[in-house]
């Protein structure tokens, strides 16, 4: 299972952004939505072994998670607007945003409120990986052996020093896709890329 915790410093915790205008009224959602398909679509499916959080982290009923479970969601489009659309309907759907628990408001896809660290208790055993271009080498890391691991990837503002350092001594390893900085949404492609590489790698052993 790999789920990928994406952090939006400022991006919108409620409805109240707009469709044409997503980069200018909703703190940067453009980037998250980017992440979530990159994250869980591919040519003409679903993974079904991804979940994606988004944290968003601005605006006024903020801190809040939007969960996408791949399994379970259903009609994900790959277009921006649409996965937009997606998350302005979910968050609308919670719209008190007050609940501590995931409250799923259609299928595959849940609300909580809270940020970072309410997530952490929703990774169960996995593995944790933040994502940064100083980080060790991603195609000799051995983290992403593991069944379950969870990347966490920062918007175009990166994570804050608190946020990293509390990662870092939680345990997450510091991995890089390569050395140059990229766009979040190309990281979780990357890194999307190398598991995939090793399960082909590891199936075609097993056989
Ligand atoms: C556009 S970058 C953040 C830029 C921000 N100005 C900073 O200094 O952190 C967005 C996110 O993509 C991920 N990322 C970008 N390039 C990466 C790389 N080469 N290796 C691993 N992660 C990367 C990181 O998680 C980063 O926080």
């Amino acid at each position: 299972m790999r789920r990928f915790v994406i952090v939006g410093q400022r991006a919108c915790a409620s409805a109240d952004f707009r469709l044409d205008d997503l980069p200018g009224t909703s703190g940067r959602l453009d980037v998250l939505v980017r992440c979530l398909r990159a994250a869980l679509l591919v040519s003409h499916g679903v993974r079904q072994d991804a979940i994606v959080y988004l944290v968003l982290g601005g605006g006024v009923p903020a801190k809040r998670v939007v969960r996408v479970e791949g399994a379970a969601a259903r009609f994900l489009r790959p277009d921006e607007r649409s996965l937009a659309t997606l998350v302005k309907k979910s968050l609308a759907a919670e719209a008190e945003g007050e609940s501590e628990r995931f409250v799923e408001v259609r299928p595959g896809i849940a609300v909580r409120r809270g940020g970072l660290e309410l997530v952490l208790a929703d990774l169960g055993d996995a593995v944790l990986v933040l994502l940064e271009p100083a980080g060790a080498d991603v195609r000799s890391e051995p983290a992403l052996d593991a069944a379950h691991v969870a990347f966490f990837v920062g918007d175009h503002s990166g994570f804050d020093d608190v946020e990293r350092r509390w990662l870092i001594d939680l345990g997450a390893r510091a991995v890089a896709v390569g050395p140059v900085q990229l766009h979040a949404e190309d990281a979780v492609t990357i890194v999307s890329n190398e598991m995939d590489r090793r399960e082909a790698s590891n199936s075609r052993r097993a056989r």
